[in-house]
């Protein structure tokens, strides 16, 4: 069965074609992230209208083989950007009357695990959805039976690197750029210790990285450049990637998932990929960890597809809305 996937929730115009939820027939992604660069972060209102340019070529150049039905993000997501996707799949649903299915981008970014992999995941398995707007922790018991453990108090992983690129000039989206600047930095990884992990040994599941915008903000103004930008940079991902890692160990611990599925943008962080190996590898746990390829980490439609494949629920296209407020437990 080949499904193609719209995804328009962020500043991506995505589209895809997936075979049976695990072959990628074509994957097409136009992202505005250039035009935001300028602001150092999004604008809603200049991503839609730039959506709006994309989305038919992206879906044409998608499509070089016919497809049985259409997979839709629905939220969370910007509203208007949303729409864009969400309005364009019903259409094309109406035209040509195929099935169409609503898709939730959290749950989504998860099936980024089931593409173009040898060993599928497997049940109960233990997810951490890390991206620019969410930090969620699940258990997932079987495709759609997700039950959410815990995750951000007030902003998301993906947000705190955002938010730190642009206190140091960096660029936007900031993950990678602090990322690049921090593979600069000689310091140890054990002297990294200039900022806070909050709730690192708190006995639940919640995440806070807000504190950590103001730590990096006083650090740059008390210091005034005496700390170099690489050291800083490797400071914030290595708190960011110390609380993640930790709360997920001590889940995997408790519930004792058979995988364990890393996904959202933050997942192509290289540094956490290889932490939660050396971690889960070091401490003898017993689950097999799924990470996905890097360039699926990030907002593309083939998880978006792939998800639709396994949690196969047509709904007709009248009934297919936006929701910007989703959570990953709808
Ligand atoms: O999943 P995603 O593409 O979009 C949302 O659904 O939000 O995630 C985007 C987030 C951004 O905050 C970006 O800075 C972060 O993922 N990101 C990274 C890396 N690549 C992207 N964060 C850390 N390291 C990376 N290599
Ligand atoms: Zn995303």
């Amino acid at each position: 069965m080949n499904v193609l996937g719209i995804e328009t929730s962020c500043d991506e115009t995505a589209a895809a074609v997936i075979e049976d939820g695990t072959k990628i027939i074509t994957n097409v992604v136009a992202t505005s992230a250039q035009m935001h660069e300028a602001t150092g972060g999004i604008i809603p209102e200049t991503a839609a209208r730039q959506q709006i340019k994309s989305i038919l070529p992206v879906i044409q150049k998608a499509l070089i083989s016919d497809v049985d039905a259409i997979a839709v993000t629905v939220g969370p997501g910007l509203i208007g950007s949303l729409l864009v996707g969400v309005e364009t799949a019903k259409t094309f649903a109406y035209l040509w009357d195929k099935p169409i299915v609503p898709v939730n981008h959290l749950v989504g970014h998860l099936y980024a695990n089931w593409l173009d992999t040898s060993t599928l995941p497997e049940f109960p398995a233990l997810g951490l959805v890390v991206s620019g707007g969410h930090t969620d922790l699940v258990l997932i018991k079987g495709h759609g039976k997700i039950k959410w453990l815990g995750g951000t108090r007030d902003d998301a992983a993906g947000e705190a690197f955002d938010k730190a690129a642009r206190l140091l000039n960096l660029g936007y989206p900031g993950g990678p750029a602090i990322a690049a600047e921090a593979t600069k930095s000689k310091t140890k990884k054990q002297e990294l210790k200039m900022f806070p992990r909050p709730l690192i040994n708190s006995q639940d599941f919640d995440f806070s990285f807000s504190g950590l915008k103001t730590a990096i903000a006083r650090q740059i103004s008390n210091k005034k450049g005496q700390i170099s930008k690489d050291r800083l940079a490797a400071e914030i991902q290595q708190a960011i990637v110390d609380v993640l890692v930790k709360k997920t160990i001590r889940a995997i611990k408790k519930y004792k998932p058979k995988s364990f599925l890393l996904a959202g943008g933050v997942a192509a962080n290289k540094l956490l990929r290889k932490t939660v190996f050396a971690k889960i590898a070091r401490q003898k746990l017993q689950v097999i960890v799924h990470v996905p390829p890097t360039a699926l980490c990030t907002d593309n439609a083939s998880y978006i597809a792939a998800c639709a494949f396994y949690n196969y629920k047509p709904n007709k296209w009248q009934k297919i809305t936006a929701n910007p407020n989703l959570t990953i437990a709808d």
